[in-house]
């Protein structure tokens, strides 16, 4: 059932759990988070950066296999189908594309500009029942040539840009896109609490994923992070699979070639890791 992500996130934070955002990158990913979802009767939101959509020919292809999917599938609990990490000008494609929710990510901009393309983008979203979600701070590292250096959220601007009625914001806290560096100094609860303080109910959101040891991801769900953001790890774990499967010669065994079977392996891993996630994030059972 696609929806929006505003009413999973208020009974996350509500209830003290967190609903997991997989990014996807093609057919397999989506049929493996949604039918994981489907399983463990989760609610789930599916997050396509502007790199991953391109690469699936566009927007509007990625709403219409989403679409498609999720009715084919028979799939009950609520998926939104969120814009990661969007320009401006990616908000517009992403509404028009049919997304559920769109990220405006102006975090490189001075805080005032920030607040105006938000303000006006909080206007369009929720004229048209989709959430919304903005960003304070930096998060580090690089996803899909998105590159920022990371810098902690001010906990003044958070409260600010919770006012303009956003639905989730991200803030950075010294996450990082992609794999944490050996001698990374770990979550800044200090900064989260202040943020947490200042904004209140609104849903929190930690990028940056992937390597998040897990009693760091605990204690940031009980400072109000309501919504989880997991892209490399998929990735990852998919590559070692498929490798594995290539490795042992079984794509060379009958038709071990079928993408089919080729890609099979892969796409278990991908609902493993899913499956994971959402018994830490505590969003197994809460479709409801
Ligand atoms: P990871 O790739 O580090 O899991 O981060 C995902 C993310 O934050 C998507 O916005």
């Amino acid at each position: 059932m696609l929806v929006s992500a505003t009413e999973m996130l208020k009974k996350a934070k509500e209830g003290h759990y967190a609903v997991g955002q997989f990014n996807i990158n093609n057919l397999e990913w989506t049929k493996a988070i949604l039918l994981t979802a489907e399983e463990l009767k989760s609610p789930v939101i599916l997050g396509v950066s502007a790199g991953a959509g391109k690469y699936m020919t566009g927007f509007s292809t990625v709403a219409a296999m989403v679409k498609a999917m999720d009715e084919s599938l028979g799939i009950t609990v609520p998926v939104a189908l969120h814009l990661d990490h969007g320009t401006y000008d990616n908000c517009y494609d992403c509404v028009k594309a049919g997304f559920t929710s769109i990220m405006f990510d102006g975090s490189h901009y001075d805080i005032e500009e920030n607040v105006e393309k938000t303000t006006e983008l909080v206007h369009v979203a929720h004229k048209l029942g989709l959430s919304i979600e903005a960003e304070v701070g930096g998060i580090g590292g690089e996803e899909d040539g998105v590159v920022s250096a990371g810098e902690c959220a001010d906990p003044e601007e958070c409260k600010r840009v919770a006012d303009l009625g956003v639905d989730m914001l991200a803030a950075g806290i010294g996450n990082i896109h992609g794999k944490y560096p050996a001698d990374w100094a770990g979550l800044r609860f200090d900064v989260l609490d202040n943020i947490q303080a200042k904004t209140g109910m609104m849903p929190l959101v930690l990028h940056g994923g992937t390597g998040i040891p897990d009693d760091q991801i605990k204690k940031a769900i009980s400072l109000g992070v309501s919504k989880i953001n997991v892209n490399t790890e998929c990735q990852l774990v998919f590559a070692e699979a498929t490798r594995k499967y290539v490795e042992a010669g079984k794509d060379l065994e009958g038709k071990g070639f079928d993408p089919r079977k080729l890609l099979a392996p892969g796409t278990e891993a991908i609902k493993a890791t899913v499956k994971e996630k959402m018994e830490l994030f505590g969003s197994v059972g809460k479709a409801n």
